[in-house]
């Protein structure tokens, strides 16, 4: 059966488990944190999760924006957001806590991040962006999927909400000039958005932290926190813009990001094989057999490559960029 927009329904049911099954893991790893942190202290970072799997419609809108036919294929290859997790904290520094505490998850891959609280869209759009490749295995293979993971503030969100309604999805309908005046309104609101937010931060950092310079202190650790983690990222993220790549020299780049994500990838693998060989060496120390020990470790290690790097042969593995 066809849908609206010409996929085809069961095959879009399939085709969407698993980014459901990686968004589903992913958020009770966000749910099991902020529980950690509310038994910890009354300070947890989180107000609320929302998550959304992208519909049809929207995807084939997309590819058609981005210059792509419209099939599951391509929105495979090319669409970060099929899944996407929207996290809203507090503070600022919540936010950070949680991007720090993500990527701490090493069995995830940071395909991409952005920190656009650091440095905010032109028109005062805030908020912090992952994608992570998060592992799906089956019954017998194992695929990373994508899911954007966008962190902000209650503050920010407030934001990003009404500019959408208000800004973006207005601006069909209304005159040039109804525009401008709404962009820049909503450039003065981001403005006292955030004084407001640092006022109410005041009131619950603790009286002697703020007196003793402590608060500044704790911010400048953060920026050098903030800049230290992308430096890292720097070196293991894909930046650039697909679509401009596309424009400029389609095949010379598309190789020189897969050679990014398939080092990123070997890397990951040669961990995770080191650590399963430590294991595994362990174990047969212990039934004293060493040949038997080298052949089962060449074995699993060669078959976990084989298995991953014949998918991302195929292009089946999530290998994007935007
Ligand atoms: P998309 O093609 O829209 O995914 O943009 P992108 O690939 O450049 O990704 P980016 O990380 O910049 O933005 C992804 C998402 O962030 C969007 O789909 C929105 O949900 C949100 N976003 C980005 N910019 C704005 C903005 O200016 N205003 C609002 N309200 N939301 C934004
Ligand atoms: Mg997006």
């Amino acid at each position: 059966m066809k849908g609206k927009q010409g996929f085809i329904i069961e095959e879009y049911s399939k085709w969407i488990a698993p980014y459901r099954d990686a968004a589903d893991r992913l958020l009770i790893r966000i749910h099991t944190l902020n529980d950690a942190y509310r038994r910890n202290s009354s300070d947890y970072p989180i107000h609320n999760v929302q998550s959304r799997m992208k519909k049809e419609e929207s995807i084939k809108e997309k590819l058609v924006r981005k210059g792509f036919e419209p099939s599951l294929e391509n929105a495979k290859e090319y669409l970060s957001d099929i899944a996407g997790i929207r996290i809203i904290c507090y503070f600022e520094e919540d936010v950070y806590l949680m991007v720090q505490q993500l990527k701490r998850q090493k069995d995830m891959l940071l395909l991409r991040e952005k920190d656009y609280i650091a440095h905010p869209k032109k028109n005062g759009y805030q908020s912090y962006h992952l994608v992570f490749g998060f592992p799906v295995y089956g019954i017998d293979d194992m695929e990373y999927y994508p899911v954007e993971v966008q962190i902000r503030t209650l503050t920010m969100d407030l934001w990003a909400s009404m500019e959408h309604r208000v800004v973006y999805k207005s601006r069909h309908v209304e005159t040039q000039e109804r525009q401008e005046k709404a962009k820049e309104a909503f450039q003065q609101f981001g403005i006292e958005l955030s004084g407001l937010e640092r006022s109410m931060h005041r009131l619950v950092v603790p009286y002697s932290e703020e007196e003793s310079g402590q608060v500044e202190e704790k911010r400048e650790e953060r920026e050098e926190e903030r800049r230290e983690s992308q430096r890292e990222a720097a070196k293991r993220t894909i930046t650039k813009s697909k679509v401009v790549l596309r424009e400029n020299d389609r095949e010379h780049n598309r190789r020189n990001e897969e050679k990014i994500t398939e080092n990123h990838m070997e890397n990951h693998i040669q961990n995770n094989i080191e650590k399963n060989a430590a294991k595994d060496l362990e174990k047969s120390l212990e039934t004293n057999s060493k040949d038997s020990t080298d052949k089962h470790l060449t074995e699993r290690g060669e078959n976990r490559i084989g298995n991953i790097f014949s998918k991302h042969n195929k292009g089946n593995a999530v290998l994007y960029s935007k």
